[in-house]
């Protein structure tokens, strides 16, 4: 039986750009059986410990199950004012309140993406610095910067420079994993 990967884009944007990385990337993992994940589907009121009181939103749990089906994790971070987008960042929060280790120590191969040159680092780097507190298990990362320029929605990576270093990443991923 195949192992399976599951992407999402950490953005509950429909169009979002890195649901759209997220899914291209799966693409190169041929030997999973794969499942792109769309945060919508898990929308969760806004957190606050007086919701809290009232119920857990049973869609944090299902995310939860979601993540516990995956034997690897591919997440791509969306960034807003240098940080963590609100809506997947309110999912993470609630998720936190029901298991700590919410990223269940799945390997993750963790991504970002933006319109600007900096490719959503802050927002990566920050993942990349908590996620280890959260069961967060990070091999390896890549930054995709100006995503509307690099990357064309037929081929994928457009620039031969950084689709290289993006399959570099990505062998380096492999090889974290069979380790
Ligand atoms: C309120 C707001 C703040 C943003 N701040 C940043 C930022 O700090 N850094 C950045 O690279 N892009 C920023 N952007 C642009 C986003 O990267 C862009 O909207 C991108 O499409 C978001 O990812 P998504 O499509 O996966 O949701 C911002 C966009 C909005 C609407």
């Amino acid at each position: 039986m195949k192992k399976k990967i599951i992407g999402f884009g950490a953005s509950i944007s429909t169009t979002s750009i890195n649901k759209e990385f997220a899914a291209y990337a799966l693409g190169f993992f041929p030997e999973y059986e794969v499942e792109l994940v769309d945060l919508n589907d898990y929308e969760v009121p806004v957190f606050s410990v007086d919701c809290e009181r009232e119920n857990c939103p049973e869609r944090a749990k299902a995310f939860l199950a979601k993540l516990q089906e995956a034997d690897v994790l591919v997440c791509s971070m969306a960034e807003h004012n240098r940080n963590w987008t609100v809506g997947f960042k309110n999912l993470f929060d609630w998720c936190s309140r029901l298991d700590l280790k919410l990223l269940q120590n799945k390997p993750m191969l963790l991504l970002s993406t933006s319109p600007g040159g900096y490719g959503a680092q802050n927002s990566m780097n920050i993942a990349k610095t908590i996620f280890p507190a959260f069961g967060g298990n990070v091999l390896t990362t890549f930054a995709l910067p100006k995503f509307h320029e690099n990357y064309d929605r037929i081929h994928g990576i457009q620039n031969e420079v950084v689709l290289a270093d993006f399959k570099n990443q990505v062998e380096e991923f492999k090889n974290q994993l069979n380790k």
